[in-house]
């Protein structure tokens, strides 16, 4: 005997009651459960009103209701409280049955619970779903991998409850094991670079041309209306930096203490990018750069240790500034897929990068119009796609802008780790000889870690140092 439901979502915080109405919306029958049942009564009563959600306060409750083979989808805070339901579930549930699991986890684990759910007879999905609270209501970008198998059992729900982009679902099946959710990190730790080239720009806006917020805010505006900057992030930077705080009749923006905060997924993606030998430093220099505002304290009784330096004009910055971001996002995205092409033949996740970027073209935080060409370039050539035909020109037309950004800057001591990041990644791609020769000399003086030669073939050690005579 099986119940109604087509699918069971648990956990109802913001992203698990929003993904519920979505999924209801588009013609399923959703059963709900979460730990704390006064959040599932709420929910009810002041969210659900045609939609067919149904409410279990028991885990029994809550698996009866669910048509076989039952698909469930757990919506609940990354780390213990996915394998706490797992293991509650697990004895209930049948052969054939699929537990997904669509929080941010740590792609590890779901490799980890790939397995143990194979071991015990059913399928496993990690999904990465990206568009927060508003995206997961009226269609986020999904990212699910996994069992195959698994995923045919919710391909039509997935695709219709995604954000529908011009040339299909932004929903794809990615590959085995923990692929959808290894991807969702990588889309996080671009998402942190973006942002940090964005808040960038500003910071130079705001010291150079000392601009308030609102006039900021409507170069952004400008800028979201361009082939290259026209994205989410851009279109929510331009709203942000023009919202006026009713309170006191300021920026908001202003009003807000300079200490960023972070879940841990653009951490993951930088420390995973570092194990698998792939350079990301605008994504590295991202997180570091919210990891030292959050010393605010220490900034403010350094900051008075040093006298100020004053930033030169620019006629044009701005002009520079569009540019830079480009070039500074295109980086992010550049070293996000170089770490996706490694991670794919690394992993077995064999993944179709192309696709991945189609994706996130709806519905996620990432989504710009630059993935269409991203997405074509990915076709033809993965991994440094910006040496591709439809980014090269682009790319030496807007060199010269980022670096008279990032000159301006570092004269002035405006820190600038992403930007800089970004092009010191391009300056050190385009050059054929980098000084890793003397390091490979050095390594040899102190720890005889030995060197090849240009000139002929073989590895060497040198006796760097004459031996002192007694
Ligand atoms: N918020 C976003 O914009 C966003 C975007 C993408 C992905 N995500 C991911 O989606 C997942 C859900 O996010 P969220 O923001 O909606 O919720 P959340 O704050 O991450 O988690 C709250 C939910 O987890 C449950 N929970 C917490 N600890 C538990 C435990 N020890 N045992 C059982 N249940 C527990 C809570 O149940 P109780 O009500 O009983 O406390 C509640 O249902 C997370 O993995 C998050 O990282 C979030």
């Amino acid at each position: 005997m099986g119940g109604i439901c087509d699918i069971g979502i648990v956990g109802l915080a913001v992203m698990g009651q929003n993904l519920a109405l979505n999924i209801a919306r588009k013609g399923f029958n959703v059963a709900v459960f979460n730990r704390t049942a006064s959040r599932t009564q709420d929910f009810v009563k002041e969210r659900v009103k045609d939609e067919t959600i149904f409410p279990a306060y028991e885990v029994e409750e809550f698996l009866s209701l669910l048509a076989p083979p039952r698909r469930v989808m757990l919506m609940v805070k990354a780390g213990q409280p996915v394998d706490d339901f797992i293991q509650l579930f697990a004895p209930h549930l049948s052969s054939g049955d699929l537990i997904m699991d669509g929080g941010n986890s740590y792609y590890r684990d779901t490799d980890r619970r790939t397995k143990e759910a194979e071991d015990k007879g059913f399928f496993y999905l990690g999904v990465g779903i990206s568009g927060g609270e508003y995206g997961a209501l009226h269609g986020p970008s999904i990212m699910p991998g996994g069992h195959r198998e698994g995923y045919l059992m919710v391909k039509d729900i997935l695709e219709k409850a995604a954000a529908q982009a011009e040339d299909g679902p932004c929903c794809t099946y990615l590959g085995p094991g923990s692929a959808g959710h290894f991807v969702k990190m990588v889309h996080n730790g671009i998402e942190y670079a973006f942002m940090q080239s964005i808040a960038e720009c500003y910071h130079l806006l705001r010291e150079v041309e000392e601009l308030p917020a609102p006039s900021i805010g409507q170069i952004f505006e400008e800028w979201n209306k361009s082939e290259d900057l026209n994205s989410y992030l851009v279109e929510i930077t331009a709203q942000v930096l023009q919202y006026i705080d009713p309170d006191t009749g300021k920026p908001l923006v202003d009003l807000i203490l300079d200490q960023a905060e972070q879940k841990g997924t653009g951490k993951w993606a930088s420390q995973v990018a570092l194990d698998l030998g792939i350079p990301t430093p605008t994504i590295n220099q991202s997180v570091i750069a919210r990891n030292l505002s959050s010393f605010k304290e220490e900034r403010k009784r350094i900051s008075a240790l040093f006298p100020r330096e004053e930033a030169e004009k620019s006629d044009a910055l701005s002009l520079h500034l569009e540019k830079a971001l480009f070039l500074s996002e295109l980086a992010a995205f550049c070293e996000g897929f170089h770490m996706l092409q490694e991670a794919s033949s690394e992993f077995s996740y064999n993944l179709n990068l192309s696709e991945v970027a189609r994706i996130w073209k709806g519905g996620c935080i990432l989504q710009a119009r630059l993935l269409n060409r991203i997405q074509e370039a990915l076709k033809e050539e993965p991994g440094l796609l910006f040496t591709s035909p439809l980014f090269l020109e682009k790319v030496k037309d807007c060199l010269p802008s980022l670096r008279q950004a990032c000159t301006l800057a570092l004269r002035g001591g405006i820190p600038v780790p992403a930007l800089s990041a970004s092009l010191s990644y391009f300056d050190s791609w385009k050059r054929e000889w980098l000084p890793a020769n003397l390091t490979q000399a050095q390594r040899d003086f102190f720890g005889a870690h030995t060197y090849r030669r240009i000139d002929r073939e073989g590895v060497f050690h040198t006796i760097w140092q004459k031996e002192e005579k007694e």
